[in-house]
């Protein structure tokens, strides 16, 4: 092979890799991909009421469980593996910990393509949604 020949494949080379690792530039660059969910919580957050692991696979369940506890069986305290306690409150407690659901919830939720209703009568920490008789 004589060297310009080499020269060439060279450049082709580092065009081709330029051209398949765009997006990543690109992504590098905007600081943002569309592709991967990322929940954010402020760095001052105390504990969730369980630990990541489950509460990443389970916070459904979880949701369901304690819905069912208040308003079937009128139970309100819930108490944490580390003994701390929590009134089971969608609005009162896992929203005021995660308040911002655009950042959180949603992060993951329009990546999974999950859409929730909740929102419709369960309000936003520290406010009362309109034409709703309940908190
Ligand atoms: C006292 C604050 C607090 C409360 C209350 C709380 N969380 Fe959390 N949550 C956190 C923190 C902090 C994390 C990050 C993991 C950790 O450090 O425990 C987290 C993690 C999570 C995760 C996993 C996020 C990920 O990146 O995988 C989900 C889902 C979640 N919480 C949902 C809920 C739901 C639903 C409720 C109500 C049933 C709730 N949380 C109540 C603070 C809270
Ligand atoms: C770490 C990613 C992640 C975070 C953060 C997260 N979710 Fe989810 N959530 C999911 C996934 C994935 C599903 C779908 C699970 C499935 O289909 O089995 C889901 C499903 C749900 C469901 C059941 C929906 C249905 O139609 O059955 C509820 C309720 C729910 N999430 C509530 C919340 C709330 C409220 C928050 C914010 C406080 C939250 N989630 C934050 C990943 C997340
Ligand atoms: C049609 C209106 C409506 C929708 C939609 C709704 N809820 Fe509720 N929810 C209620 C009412 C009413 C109560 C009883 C409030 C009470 O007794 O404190 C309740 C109670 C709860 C409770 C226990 C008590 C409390 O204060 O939070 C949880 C947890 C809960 N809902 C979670 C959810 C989740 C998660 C979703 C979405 C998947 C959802 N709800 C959607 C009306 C609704």
């Amino acid at each position: 092979m004589r060297i310009y020949d080499a020269g060439k494949i060279i450049t082709g080379l580092l065009i081709f890799l330029a051209l398949v690792t765009l997006p990543f530039w690109f992504n590098a660059v905007s600081g943002k991909s569309s592709h991967v969910p990322d929940p954010q919580i402020a760095p001052d957050t105390p504990r969730c009421v369980r630990d990541k692991d489950y509460m990443k696979a389970n916070h459904m369940d979880l949701l369901n469980k304690w819905r069912n506890q208040v308003v079937r069986r009128g139970e309100r305290k819930f108490m944490t593996a580390d003994g701390r306690q929590f009134d089971m409150s969608f609005s009162r407690t896992c929203l005021k910990c995660h308040a911002n659901q655009q950042k959180f919830c949603a992060q993951c939720h329009d990546y999974a393509a999950v859409k929730l209703y909740c929102w419709d009568c369960h309000v936003e920490p520290g406010t009362i949604k309109k034409g709703s008789s309940w908190r």
